[in-house]
């Protein structure tokens, strides 16, 4: 990585507002993370699909490909995201909390393609990768960032470059777990209500670059999009 696009992708100066007054709990205190850092805490938050979600991001890149991951995920799956690209290629992974960074790093030790960033995804990239991944983190924001986010995420994709993202979205009606997690979005997930109904190729107009494709999966409580840029 050259010297300037290190500094494209390094420390912000403080944490953003939302991140600390919402998820303190979740992501930045040190008692808690460890313990939420788990498989089956992954597992059992996502109802059990947690490594059939992993594993569909994950295909989703090639061996030898220099990819962005948006922001640290509980579990293995930076470390399936860095196998995957494999010694040829280069997982970064940028979280704007550095103790998630550090956590991070202590989990991908021994795989050297991984680098570990502290950066604001809100600011602008400035450097292109073959393709970007944020796993969950579209719904823990608010809207103003998610907006930012996903503009600056596919400005950051190359040409013939993809996007993948993989989050919630509004459970079928039928869905016997729809009023739980309506309820585990009121205690704890503040943002995500405004995400659900929203495609996200609409959030930012550098979509327009790109052809999109999506599947839901569990009943619609989660969706998987791929965003290709044309060349
Ligand atoms: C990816 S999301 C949640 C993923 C999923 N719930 C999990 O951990 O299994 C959580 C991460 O997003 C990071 N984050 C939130 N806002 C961010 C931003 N603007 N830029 C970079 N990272 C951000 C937090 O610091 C946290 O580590």
């Amino acid at each position: 990585m050259s010297e300037s696009s290190e500094r494209a992708l390094q420390g912000p100066a403080r944490l953003p507002d939302y991140l600390s007054s919402t998820y303190t709990w979740a992501y930045l205190n040190p008692r808690t993370m460890p313990w939420l850092d788990r498989a089956p805490v992954v597992s059992a938050i996502l109802w059990g699909n947690a490594g059939r979600l992993m594993r569909w991001a994950v295909s989703r890149f090639e061996p030898g490909q220099n990819v962005l991951q948006a922001a640290c995920v509980y579990g293995d799956f930076s470390n399936m995201l860095a196998r995957r690209v494999g010694g040829e290629g280069r997982l970064v992974v940028a979280d704007v909390a550095p103790i998630q960074i550090a956590n991070a790093r202590r989990k991908l030790a021994g795989l050297p393609q991984a680098e570990l960033r502290v950066a604001d995804l809100v600011e602008p990239i400035r450097e292109q990768f073959d393709a970007v991944c944020c796993f969950f983190l579209l719904h823990e924001v608010p809207e103003n960032a998610r907006r930012r986010i996903v503009a600056n995420l596919l400005s950051a994709v190359k040409p013939g470059g993809r996007a993948v993202f993989v989050d919630y979205h509004r459970p079928r009606r039928w869905h016997p777990l729809a009023p739980v997690m309506a309820q585990v979005f009121r205690w704890l997930e503040p943002y995500a209500p405004s995400l659900l109904d929203v495609p996200i190729e609409s959030l930012a107009d550098e979509a327009s670059h790109f052809d999109w494709r999506k599947e839901t999966r569990f009943g619609g409580l989660y969706q998987l999009v791929e965003a290709n840029r044309r060349n």
